[in-house]
């Protein structure tokens, strides 16, 4: 057993003991019953179980939970598809998703979410030519399998959201 605590979307959870080996999925999924983090694979190849990662830097990063432990994460603060949307309104990423129809089980969507946010967060410190964009969104995305919709709505609803606000996002 180890001793943990863990900040997701803001809310400190914790200090509480918790098995060595319980995935931070299964944490989340079935501690706190955050169901929006999906289990896909459970081996790490689809990210339909990606959360957001706040670094001590201030950057923000990616990582699946099917495939690491709750306490790897231990003192660590984390964002989950449950926390874009503010006051009861979508987050403009959400919103283009929807417009785009970017989704249709929607099993994938939470991990494709966390991402493109991870990205607008990059991209709003360092800004990129716009002929950088689609290799940039491309490669942002990759590694997030859909079975539904494909790829390209999903990327055109990043796109439009950068867009939509080029001086905060393109150089
Ligand atoms: S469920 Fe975690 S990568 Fe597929
Ligand atoms: S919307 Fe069904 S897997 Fe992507």
């Amino acid at each position: 057993m180890t001793t943990f605590s863990i900040t997701i979307n803001g809310q400190i959870h914790g200090p509480m003991e918790i098995r060595d080996d319980l995935t931070l999925n299964d944490f989340l999924r079935e501690y706190l019953g955050m169901t929006g983090t999906k289990f896909g694979c459970g081996a790490g190849q689809c990210l339909s179980c990606a959360v957001i990662v706040d670094n001590p830097d201030g950057t923000s990063s990616t990582s699946p939970t099917c495939i690491v432990t709750a306490a790897d994460f231990n003192g660590k603060t984390i964002r989950t598809v449950e926390g874009h949307a503010k006051n009861g309104q979508l987050s403009q990423l959400q919103k283009a998703f929807i417009e785009h129809f970017a989704f249709q089980c929607g099993y994938c969507t939470a991990g494709f979410l966390n991402e493109g946010q991870v990205l607008l967060e990059r991209l709003s410190k360092q800004r990129i030519a716009r002929a950088e964009l689609e290799k940039t969104i491309s490669e942002a995305l990759d590694g997030h399998l859909c079975r539904c919709t494909g790829y390209v709505k999903y990327h055109e609803a990043v796109r439009d959201v950068i867009l939509a606000d080029p001086q905060r996002y393109l150089a």
